[in-house]
């Protein structure tokens, strides 16, 4: 089978996951920082050696600000649940994916702005800095699209928002592990990140840097193996924001993964897949009926790409690439009505989206756009 659906969830992964989370569970199975026994602390190590290596991955100075959750979904909602309140103001960008417009519109009394671009080049500054509020609280911005690949100028956003004052947030479901983050250096508050996609890990794992200007209410209480005498949630960092015992085994394949992108390189990584979807785009376009949204091929093009075939219905294609040709890819609306909307696809089933990862090869790539072509042929 030919896996194109990276964007969703990475696979395969490198074989040092599959055998430090089997380590873990088989070695290290006890409840991390808990216990006092051998399996207990050694669970507690492996807890905190997936707090060092992503840190280090992301430019984090105080390891004990990274958060770890059960995905970019609980991040992102422990960042603005945890933050905002009524009276706030927010700007957002239209390529948001659900769980961030979602959460925002849960949220009664805060107001939501949307800032204007285009899904090619992704968000106009001007336009965004012209939407400024004296109560802007927060500005939250995919990094880049799961259904365009297009990427935000997070850095130039990030100084903009320091210069004004308001906390950023980045929501790097798609570039943790693919494009260069150092949030220290990018001005970044909230970073939340999936485990399981460009980092490589297993599902249910991921987190939230939580920089020192983000006070956030916790989004759920319980036990933390500390203070336990308190029936207030503890102050200290992660204890706040990490009740319950933690994903050891996944934690342990997340570290994994992120010391094969450490030494693989983020930078490598980024020219492979541009590499794959530049090739992907350029058959693409050879292709009639074929018709392609987002960003031109470029050497920093991401991994994601969408297109439409006339005459199939983007689940229908997708639905021939799985059963007749063992492609899998991932069509619809990805979560994201407000990028589809933007594309002018929402309204018509979306469209099929192909995701290389970072063992993708060349020839898988062409055995996609051969199917795409035989397709068009019927
Ligand atoms: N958000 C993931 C995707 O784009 C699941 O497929």
């Amino acid at each position: 089978m030919i896996y194109l659906d990276n964007a969703a969830t990475s696979w395969p992964k490198p074989e040092t996951v599959y055998a430090a989370a089997d380590k873990a569970l088989r070695g290290q199975s006890g409840n991390p920082g808990r216990s006092g026994h051998k399996l207990s602390l050694a669970a507690g190590r492996v807890v905190e050696e997936a707090r060092l290596w992503t840190a280090r991955l992301f430019g984090v100075s105080a390891p004990e600000r990274v958060v770890f959750t059960a995905n970019a979904t609980e991040a992102l909602n422990l960042a603005l649940h945890g933050l905002l309140a009524p009276g706030a103001h927010v700007i957002t960008d239209a390529l948001a994916h659900n769980s961030v417009a979602r959460p925002l519109a849960a949220l009664t009394g805060v107001e939501v702005s949307r800032a204007p671009g285009d899904p090619e080049r992704g968000v106009d500054l001007d336009g965004l800095a012209a939407l400024w509020r004296p109560n802007t609280a927060l500005v939250v911005m995919t990094h880049i699209s799961n259904v365009t690949g297009t990427e935000n100028p997070v850095r130039e956003i990030g100084a903009l928002c320091r210069a004004r004052g308001a906390l950023f947030l980045v929501d790097a479901a798609q570039s943790a592990g693919v494009a260069p983050i150092d949030v220290e250096a990018m001005n970044i508050d909230l970073l939340a990140f999936p485990g399981h996609k460009g980092l490589l890990g297993p599902q249910g794992t991921g987190g939230l840097y939580v920089g020192a200007a983000a006070r956030l209410r916790p989004l759920k209480q319980g036990g933390t193996g500390s203070f336990s005498e308190s029936v207030q949630q503890p102050r200290r960092l992660p204890d706040r924001y990490e009740s319950g015992t933690a994903n050891t085994a996944g934690l342990a394949g997340l570290t994994a993964g992120i010391r094969y992108i450490m030494e693989t390189g983020v930078a490598r990584i980024r020219a492979r897949e541009a590499e794959l979807a530049n090739r992907l785009l350029q058959g693409l376009a050879d292709i009639p009926g074929v018709r392609l949204y987002g960003p031109p091929p470029g050497p920093s093009r991401a991994g994601v790409v969408s297109f439409t075939l006339a005459g199939y219905d983007a689940a229908e294609a997708a639905f021939i690439l799985d059963d007749s040709f063992d492609i899998a890819v991932r069509a619809g609306l990805h979560c994201a009505p407000g990028a589809h909307a933007a594309l002018g696809t929402l309204e018509t089933g979306g469209t099929v989206r192909v995701s290389p990862g970072c063992f993708t090869t060349a020839a898988e790539i062409d055995r996609c756009l051969e199917a795409v072509a035989e397709l068009t042929k019927h």
